[in-house]
């Protein structure tokens, strides 16, 4: 999409639609798609609507700080981008155009063990901060192997996603064919017609791959994958375990309970992520807005507390800070931009979320994020 085209796109559903008519199907439906009956997924955004913002007036707004300090880091805004598996079937340009947009906006990026294109790569592309997001292989010489290499990168900090022992019930997958890498039968070349853009690109780049590991995987759908590949046995002293052989910064992501948030606290994660991987895994599992006060009152003296799920405005953010939370985290809407316009475009989604936030700042009256608090939030009776 051109870049006049992109800057007249004014919020995420805006490059929401661009996706829609750049991207093949299976490959919207994987981004967009949720669990089951995806109440979850549309819970995880509809849930901020329940909260009201109560804005202070005459505070003097003539100049706005968006950053906070997360893990220790100094970030321009109070977001970040979640971990998202194989960019390059959205657009060709894949984890790069995220990690450069990224470290333009000042922001972490996180790559995906799942990434498709390679951690030292992504590592030597841009000085942003980066995180790496594991998942728990079978073969513990993998993830040994995996975190060595991060860490030599210069990943600063490791997630750990506890939320996907096995895959959830994606249903438009299996109902397009989708597999990584893409399988073309006759439905498939079909729907390749009905988007001449994302085909060219995909035919003209390289083949798509997961690139963090040596070997070519065969085109399965990510459920077989997961269930061939992944540790469904891993548990809290395998946790323990891997936080003694990362001895770095760790962030644990899926987590919506206060008694899970307390035990990962006390083995020693640094940071909470309330997520319940975007209403992808188990459906109607809580919106992470929802839980995240009884989170930061069990923990919330003891580790950074990131929300991740269902944020697309400014409001969303701020209601989260309001509520406890030191930062958010999302997918789909770079996922959005990137699929609508590679780089450009997932420049166009921080940038929007960006000026979200400095702007329902200064229409709150705060001109700093450490003076959010509670008092600026109301749960609608
Ligand atoms: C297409 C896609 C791929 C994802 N891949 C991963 C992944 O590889 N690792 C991970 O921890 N989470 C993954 N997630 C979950 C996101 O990190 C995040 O938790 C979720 O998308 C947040 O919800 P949001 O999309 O509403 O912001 C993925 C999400 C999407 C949409």
């Amino acid at each position: 999409m051109r870049k006049s085209k992109l800057d007249q796109c004014q919020n995420i559903e805006d490059l929401r639609k661009a996706a829609r008519r750049r991207a093949h199907k299976m490959v919207f439906d994987y981004i967009d798609g949720g669990a089951d009956d995806e109440k979850t997924l549309a819970g995880n955004s509809s849930a901020f609507d329940k909260y009201s913002l109560l804005f202070r007036v005459l505070t003097g707004v003539d100049e706005v700080d968006t950053s906070i300090t997360l893990l220790g880091q100094k970030m321009d805004q109070p977001f970040f981008c979640s971990p998202s598996a194989g960019n390059r079937l959205f657009h060709t340009e894949g984890e790069r155009a995220v990690a450069k947009a990224a470290a333009a906006a000042g922001v972490v990026y996180c790559l995906s063990t799942l990434s498709s294109v390679s951690m030292e790569e992504i590592a030597a592309l841009t000085t942003g901060p980066k995180w790496f997001q594991l998942y728990v292989w079978k073969d513990r010489g993998l993830v040994k192997e995996m975190l060595d290499r991060a860490r030599a990168a210069g990943y600063r900090a490791l997630i750990l996603t506890v939320d996907l022992p096995i895959a959830g019930n994606r249903e438009r997958d299996p109902r397009n064919g989708f597999t990584i890498p893409p399988h073309y039968g006759p439905r498939q070349t079909f729907e390749a017609l009905k988007a001449p853009f994302w085909t060219l690109d995909y035919l003209t780049g390289a083949p798509i791959k997961y690139a963090n590991l040596s070997a070519d995987t065969p085109a399965v759908s990510l459920a077989d994958f997961v269930a061939e590949q992944l540790h469904a046995g891993f548990n809290w002293r395998d946790a323990e375990w891997l936080l003694g052989e990362w001895n770095g910064p760790a962030v644990i992501k899926g987590v919506v309970r206060d008694d899970d948030a307390r035990q990962a606290a006390a083995l020693g994660f640094n940071a909470v992520m309330i997520s319940n991987h975007g209403g992808r895994q188990l459906d109607h599992s809580p919106a992470p807005i929802d839980v995240l006060e009884e989170i930061v009152q069990a923990v919330g003296d003891k580790v950074e507390i990131i929300l991740d799920g269902g944020v697309r405005r400014g409001t969303d953010i701020l209601k989260a800070l309001s509520l406890g939370a030191t930062a958010v985290s999302f997918a789909r809407p770079y996922l959005y931009g990137l699929a609508g316009g590679g780089e450009p475009g997932v420049k166009r989604a921080l940038t929007i979320m960006a000026e979200a936030v400095r702007r329902d700042m200064a229409l709150m009256g705060v001109r700093s994020l450490e003076e959010i608090d509670a008092s600026f939030i109301r749960l609608i009776p």
